[in-house]
């Protein structure tokens, strides 16, 4: 497999585009008042932002039930093409009803701005346990994306769609690196190699170990915080990008490492996810994708490999991405390190090992993560976003 990000191609092998030209936009808004409407939730405002940009390629809509079907059963788009994860919108029977295929519907954001235009090609029902049980690997209501499920409308409409315009992000627009944009800097770069890093919690030790780990053996790292929708409990996205910004102005060689945020909505499928994750990065250009620990994992849902088990299950020609799998890392009093069972002699007494969950309720507690786990540039930031006083570094 060629490595170089001109040689890399977008899943399905073309990067989509589905931003509205200024013509078509003067078109759709000129109908604007006439076309029957569909409120988007956060998730799917992601969704469609994804699919139009090109993250989502090779999908240039929500999915039809053939696409949706093979997904679910098969981890494979109706044509064949590896997928995981069912990109749909949902609505109610009630505002299906008087939605007809072969029409045009608006789509607005929750604020009711107009913002995408869906070609409804098609309306069909769903079986939610189906999804669930295969996407999830769990029909449990406690787990946020099984919860979404079975919240939504129980009809999908399918069809291609067209974002209105590529507006700004609102907090960070400076980060805001589309795919078509991330593959001409890496080639301005002259990186090869490319290793994407997903993460929706703030940076801590492991994460930065994995991610020079990685960094080693290739040219460049594309760091992708993901902004868009996550469960409640999670850290705010402001404030797990500026740890981001602290700890790359302290510890990171700036000329190796791009910072972006990824627009999507976190759905905490695990193994299905860490797959999907791997795949939208391969279409904003890394030939390389971490897989840690319970990647996109929640709760004791799944194993703590099992997101790097599903790798194996599809040939390397067919992933287009590498993905590069690490041990649980944590600090290791003997050796004074970042290290994994793999790298050291530590007795499980010596290993200062924490999670996103932990670190939360410590933070909920008024508590900070302790030095072994967190850079101190990190736990000031966090202490500041908290509100929680600091006397260790005072
Ligand atoms: S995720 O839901 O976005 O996967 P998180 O931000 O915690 O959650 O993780 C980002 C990436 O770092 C994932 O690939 C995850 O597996 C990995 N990771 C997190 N903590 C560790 C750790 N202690 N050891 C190894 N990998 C880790």
């Amino acid at each position: 497999m060629s490595y170089h990000p001109d040689a890399i191609a977008p899943h399905g092998g073309e990067l989509i585009n589905r931003v509205a030209s200024s013509e078509q936009r003067e078109v759709f808004l000129s109908k604007a008042d006439f076309l029957p409407r569909v409120t988007l939730d956060e998730r799917a405002v992601s969704d469609l932002e994804m699919i139009a940009i090109g993250g989502f390629s090779p999908l240039i809509g929500f999915m039809n039930q053939a696409d949706y079907d093979r997904v679910v059963t098969e981890m494979r788009l109706g044509n064949g093409l590896l997928w995981s994860i069912p990109i749909t919108l949902s609505v109610t029977e009630e505002n299906a009803a008087p939605l007809q295929p072969g029409g045009l519907v608006r789509l607005d954001n929750p604020n009711g701005k107009f913002i995408g235009v869906l070609e409804l090609s098609e309306k069909y029902s769903y079986d939610k346990k189906c999804e669930v049980i295969n996407v999830y690997r769990t029909d449990d209501i406690k787990h946020p994306g099984v919860q979404v499920v079975y919240n939504q409308g129980s009809v999908n409409l399918a069809g291609d769609i067209w974002l209105l315009q590529r507006d700004s992000h609102p907090q960070f627009p400076s980060y805001q690196i589309d795919p078509a944009p991330s593959r001409q800097m890496f080639r301005e770069k002259g990186w090869k190699t490319i290793v994407g890093f997903q993460t929706r919690n703030p940076i801590h030790r492991a994460h930065e170990y994995i991610q020079k780990c990685a960094l080693e053996t290739v040219d460049g790292l594309f760091l992708h915080p993901l902004v868009g929708a996550t469960k409640e409990d999670d850290i705010p996205a402001d404030v797990r990008m500026r740890c981001y910004e602290i700890l790359i102005k302290h510890y990171y060689p700036l000329d190796r490492v791009i910072l972006a945020i990824n627009p999507a909505a976190m759905r905490y499928a695990g193994p299905r996810e860490a797959m999907f994750h791997a795949l939208v990065r391969k279409n904003y250009g890394c030939t390389h994708f971490i897989v840690g620990r319970d990647h996109a994992g929640v709760g004791d849902y799944y194993g703590t490999y099992d997101a790097q088990y599903i790798f194996d299950e599809f040939a390397p020609e067919e992933l287009g991405i590498v993905p590069m799998k690490f041990e649980h890392a944590f600090y290791c009093t003997r050796t004074k390190q970042m290290a994994t069972t793999k790298t050291s002699p530590s007795r499980p007494e010596e290993r200062v090992h924490l999670s996103g969950t932990k670190v939360r309720e410590m933070l909920r507690r008024g508590e900070l993560p302790p030095p072994e786990f967190s850079r101190p540039e990190v736990v000031g930031e966090l202490a500041r976003a908290m509100s929680i006083s600091q006397p260790a570094l005072a």
